[in-house]
């Protein structure tokens, strides 16, 4: 490199007039103007335009006959104004250009495969493949970028709060988050395995009682599991935990860190605290324990007063033992859409959806002719419907219709533009149940993980009755998404063997999986309790974007794969064979 950079492209104005300036960078565009040749150069804070004039750089102009886009390249050369009319007021650099006097190419490129210099769609699998491509267009580095800068600020004020850094292994023991679990062979001890962790949960508990007190780690976990759009098999956390704390310590110090990280980056000022809303609250007025607080819409139960109804789908759901819940959405809608919307809580299992149209004439719908005057004027005294709005009502099993109409408020507030752009609304989910009834397993599973702690007062009803215990758990929800959760522990041995033996983890299993917790239980464990936020998550819904995979610098697709490297990939057979995981008489043939 004969040339040595002076500056950024992106940042040249008028104040570097008549400097001379050294770039490097990318060809984005290359024009050709009867003689004289104009480069957009790229690099990563922006892009400004050159000129490469045959009579004043005759050697330059020249060799930019030869320039292609994507190839790398330095230029020396003049800053000068725009001439009057040419100026491009879209680009910070718009009002200036470089004229060229020297120029070295660096390496050339092959025509990539997509365009990079327009906001041409291009299918996600090509991009994916040429990652680095696809991350040189323009604005394709901002989500790092931006992701970066959260990182940085979540350091800046946790390191504030004496809290330590500290990593925690990644070859280790399984860890029970209830994803299945990544494993690793090992070579030196046969038919014995490594789990990658699915959240450093044992070992941050671990430093509490090494006395660690304050720890947190930006950290990868792993999980196999079935993916969507904000779900990845290795994923971020922002992970944290302390001691001699309770409930109210963590969550309070969780919103201090988000207000913190939204004024750094963002430059908002968040509102605390963060409402809080019980499980069951959050299930009986939004359907779901991630409830979008940016809209209305709130379900209401209406089973009592379809009872002894007439209609006999609602009278064979509530003889079942079923819900009826409805919600009224402020909007009219077509034959056509009303079986849209049908359809669309089908796949959700809903066997169908009720509505009734609300008109000045009073409600118009099928099914009305089945109710009493009575039911007709509690359901407008429930919902307090406006003319030209519609009521929608399901009725099934509890999980299906509040799953069913979940789904349907988050649709039609889509639908019907009721979601405000730029709003952050976070809440806490509280006063979880400790456990659930698993039907294919035939036995309880914690609702988080078995290292939570139960409520105090609920303590009694462990045995007794399960379902009825509160957890001291706690979720973090922003904008209908679950970006974090966390609890308090269970940090003395005799609750911990009580909840294994409600959970059916045998002594054996216990001791065997993670018998090394049980055991630093023993010597001194302080009471602690922390949290993890779903950094992906986090990040993505900060910068706006719809999925995770954005906001990733080499994410995997929907299906588990890395288009860049082909992973997952065969293994050679030697491979296999050092690792035994092939029968061993292959190895002495
Ligand atoms: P949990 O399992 O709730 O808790 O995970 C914490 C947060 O991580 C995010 N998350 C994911 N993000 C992307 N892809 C995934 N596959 C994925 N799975 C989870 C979510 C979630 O809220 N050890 C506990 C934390 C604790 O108790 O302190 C844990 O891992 O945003
Ligand atoms: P049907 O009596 O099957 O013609 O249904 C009359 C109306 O009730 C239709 O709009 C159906 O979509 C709706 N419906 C059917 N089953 C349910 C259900 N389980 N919950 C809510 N609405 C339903």
């Amino acid at each position: 490199m004969a040339l040595k950079r002076t500056h950024p492209c992106g940042i040249l104005n008028t104040q570097h007039l008549g400097q001379e300036v050294v770039l490097s960078g990318w060809v984005l565009r290359r024009r050709d103007h009867g003689g004289v040749i104009f480069i957009d150069l790229r690099d990563r804070s922006g892009l400004v335009q050159v000129v490469f004039e045959p009579k004043t750089a005759p050697q330059a102009h020249q060799t930019a006959h030869r320039l292609r886009p994507e190839y790398v390249l330095s230029v020396k050369g003049r800053v000068r104004r725009r001439p009057e009319g040419m100026e491009n007021p879209k680009l910070p650099t718009g009002e200036i250009e470089v004229e060229a006097q020297e120029l070295e190419i660096l390496n050339p490129s092959k025509t990539p495969p997509f365009p990079l210099d327009e906001e041409v769609p291009v299918s996600e699998a090509l991009r994916l493949k040429y990652r680095y491509l696809d991350l040189r267009r323009p604005g394709g580095l901002e989500p790092l970028l931006f992701r970066h800068r959260v990182a940085q600020a979540a350091r800046q004020f946790l390191n504030a709060q004496g809290f330590l850094e500290i990593e925690t292994p990644f070859l280790t023991k399984s860890t029970p988050e209830g994803a299945r679990d990544y494993l690793v062979p090992s070579r030196l001890y046969p038919g014995k395995f490594y789990a990658l962790p699915q959240s450093p949960q044992l070992f941050k508990q671990i430093l509490m009682v090494a006395g660690v007190e304050r720890y947190y780690q930006i950290v990868r976990c792993f999980r196999d599991e079935d993916l969507r759009a904000d779900r990845q098999p290795e994923f971020t956390q922002l992970d944290l935990e302390m001691s001699f704390v309770e409930e109210e310590e963590v969550m309070e110090l969780v919103e201090e860190l988000m207000v913190f990280v939204f004024r750094e980056t963002l430059g908002l000022e968040l509102k605390r605290p963060f409402p809080r809303l019980t499980y069951q609250e959050a299930l009986d007025r939004f359907g779901t324990d991630r409830p979008d607080l940016r809209f209305g819409l709130e379900l209401k139960e209406v089973s009592e007063l379809f009872k002894g109804t007439r209609f006999k789908v609602f009278a064979q759901v509530l003889e079942k033992g079923g819900l009826i819940k409805g919600l009224c959405a402020p909007a009219d809608f077509s034959r056509k859409e009303l079986d849209d919307l049908t359809a669309f809580v089908g796949q959700f299992g809903a066997k169908g959806l009720a509505w009734i149209k609300v008109r000045e004439e009073g409600f118009q719908s099928p099914i009305v002719k089945f109710f009493s005057e009575e039911t007709l004027w509690a359901l407008k005294e429930t919902f307090q419907p406006s003319p030209g709005s519609t009521l929608f009502f399901v009725a099934d099993q509890p999980e299906i219709t509040h799953e069913a109409l979940a789904e349907l408020r988050k649709h039609l507030a889509q639908r019907l533009g009721l979601i405000p752009e730029n709003e952050f609304r976070f809440c806490w989910i509280v006063d979880f149940p400790l456990v659930e009834w698993d039907e294919d397993e035939g036995r309880y599973v914690a609702m988080h993980h078995p290292f939570t702690s139960p409520k105090e007062e609920d303590l009694e009803w462990l045995e007794k009755a399960p379902e009825k215990v509160r957890s001291r758990a706690y979720d973090l929800v922003l904008n209908g998404v679950e970006v974090g959760g966390g609890s308090i522990r269970i940090h003395r041995k005799e609750v911990q063997e009580r909840l294994f033996r409600l959970l059916q983890i045998s002594e054996e299993e216990a001791q065997e999986k993670f018998g090394f917790l049980l055991e630093a239980l023993e010597y001194g464990a302080p009471p602690h309790g922390g949290l993890a936020l779903g950094f992906d998550r986090l990040v993505m819904l900060m910068a706006g974007r719809s999925s995770i995979r954005e906001v990733i610098a080499f994410p995997k697709t929907q299906r588990g794969q890395c288009l860049l490297t082909g992973a997952p990939a065969p293994i050679s057979m030697e491979q296999l064979l050092e690792v035994h995981l092939l029968p061993g008489w292959e190895k002495e043939a």
